[in-house]
């Protein structure tokens, strides 16, 4: 018998594999994850999986249609800047229903200190102006705005190391892969005198111990602001995605 519903989950975080082990055995429901193909051995959620992009907007309506989806769920990361528009895109073009799940982004609180930004330029200006000592906690990709900084020690913590043809002048690299616990944060804070962190707001609880770690030192964090995204419908955790599936 088909399914009643067959939902397109735009994964590559933890949300989108939480929600597929959660929906993967609902009746009448079918499920497939899309993966983005960036990892060389990417962690499979459960139940059907294609990986690689669409080909943009009208890419995604094409595979809408051919694959008799009726409704999708845009679980892709804060940062990830385009697919969410492609699918708003190819939802309207289709007509199908599209919920946006994203995990809330921090805020700051008393004792915090931050200087929020929209992109790496900034945030290096910013970092050339009064930094000696800077914890860079990004993604190997996101490096190379900080290549010409002078005058500053940088600690680069990332998941693989920075290209190699990325030239820093004084730079240490911890490879680590989060989540990270509160005690290591204080550690490697305290150990390199750091006077600047610098990350993006990615939200949830796997990664935010470092901003407990400055705020307990009086760390500057600099702090990338999310990217807009479409006005469409929007949770904030799994639960009411599968709340907003079952509804259907
Ligand atoms: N950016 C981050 O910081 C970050 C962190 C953790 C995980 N991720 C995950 O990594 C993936 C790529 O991130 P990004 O920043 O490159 O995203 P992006 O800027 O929004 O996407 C760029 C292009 O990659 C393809 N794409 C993105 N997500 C896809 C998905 N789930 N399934 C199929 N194709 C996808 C699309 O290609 P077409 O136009 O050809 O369809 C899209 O136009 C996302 O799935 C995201 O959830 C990103």
């Amino acid at each position: 018998m088909a399914a009643l519903t067959k939902i397109l989950i735009l994964g590559g975080t933890g949300e989108g594999m939480a929600l597929a082990r959660a929906l993967i055995d609902l009746p009448g429901l079918e499920i497939v994850s899309s993966l983005a193909g960036r990892v060389a051995n990417p962690k499979l959620p459960p139940g059907a999986v294609r990986i690689g992009g669409f080909g943009g907007a009208t890419g995604l309506a094409a595979y809408l249609r051919d694959q008799g989806i009726t409704a999708i769920v845009d679980a892709t990361h804060p940062f990830a800047r385009r697919m969410g528009w492609n699918a708003a895109e190819a939802a309207n073009l289709v007509g199908l229903p599209l919920l946006r799940l994203e995990r809330p982004a921090w805020s700051p609180v008393a004792g915090d200190r931050w200087v929020e930004v929209d992109d790496w330029a900034q945030a290096a200006a910013i970092l050339q102006r009064g930094a000696r000592r800077v914890f860079l906690a990004l993604g190997r990709q996101e490096l190379a705005p900080f290549a010409n900084l002078t005058g500053i020690h940088l600690v680069i913590r990332s998941v693989e190391p920075p290209d190699a043809a990325l030239h820093f002048a004084d730079a240490e690299i911890v490879l680590a892969r989060g989540p990270f616990k509160l005690e290591d944060e204080r550690a490697l804070l305290t150990s390199r005198s750091i006077d600047h962190l610098v990350c993006k707001n990615s939200g949830g609880s796997a990664t935010d111990a470092k901003l407990q770690a400055a705020r307990e030192r009086g760390v500057t964090v600099v702090m990338q602001r999310r990217p807009p995204r479409p006005d469409t419908s929007r949770v904030a955790d799994v639960d009411a995605a599968i709340a907003w599936v079952r509804a259907l």
